[in-house]
């Protein structure tokens, strides 16, 4: 588990690609992420490259604070929001392009007012739908007041529901993957509820 602080620096390897290549689009299945040629693959190397759903323990992150996982070669993000980060949603309204979620961008149980599952809790893909840039964390604010996710390739903006802001290159919000919790300190990333009873 990779922790974004507030000012996201990078603090391994993982986090380092992801960061790094910020301009650099996703490929399906991660390759990117793999070692170059693996004779007999175990079965959780196999189970990984089939896109098994990934376990979070939740306890790692603090209030205000992200971390990067990673589920089908795909950079997911989670955010533990403040209260403070739940309350900016309302009069962001007007400067999203689409703030009721009316896309087809989330799981029906994310399309509520803070898109997810759990007010404090953000799970979203880590891609610009844009062209798949990697945006970055900005828990604080700049010279403009923005804070949200910026992605810096083409300037596309989203806020800390992964809601696009409009006037920006992105068409769309970013995208929540399939995820529920199994207790209070446990998500799964990459099945619903059901798939996995
Ligand atoms: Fe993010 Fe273009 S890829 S703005």
């Amino acid at each position: 588990m990779s922790n974004e602080s507030f000012d996201d620096a990078p603090s391994d390897g993982r986090r380092s690609f992801l960061t790094g290549t910020t301009c650099a689009l996703f490929t399906a299945g991660g390759a990117g992420l793999m070692t170059p040629y693996v004779k007999s693959w175990s079965p959780s190397a196999r189970a990984m490259a089939a896109g098994a759903p990934i376990s979070i323990d939740l306890t790692k992150i603090s209030e205000g604070e992200m971390v990067v996982e990673e589920w089908r070669g795909r950079p997911i993000y989670v955010l533990k929001r403040s209260r403070e980060m739940l309350e900016s949603f309302e009069s962001l309204d007007e400067q999203l392009r689409n703030p009721s979620s009316e896309d087809d961008q989330q799981p029906v149980y994310a399309k509520n007012d803070n898109r997810s599952i759990k007010p404090e809790f953000l799970v979203v893909e880590g891609l610009c739908t844009h062209l798949g840039c990697t945006p970055k964390f900005r828990p604080n604010k700049n010279e403009e007041g923005f804070t949200g996710f910026f992605c810096p390739c083409h300037g596309s903006k989203f806020d800390f529901a992964g809601r696009v802001y409009k006037g920006v290159p992105a068409p769309t919000n970013l995208k929540v993957p399939p995820h529920h919790y199994v207790d209070d300190n446990t998500l799964i990333v990459g099945a619903e509820k059901e798939e996995t009873a």
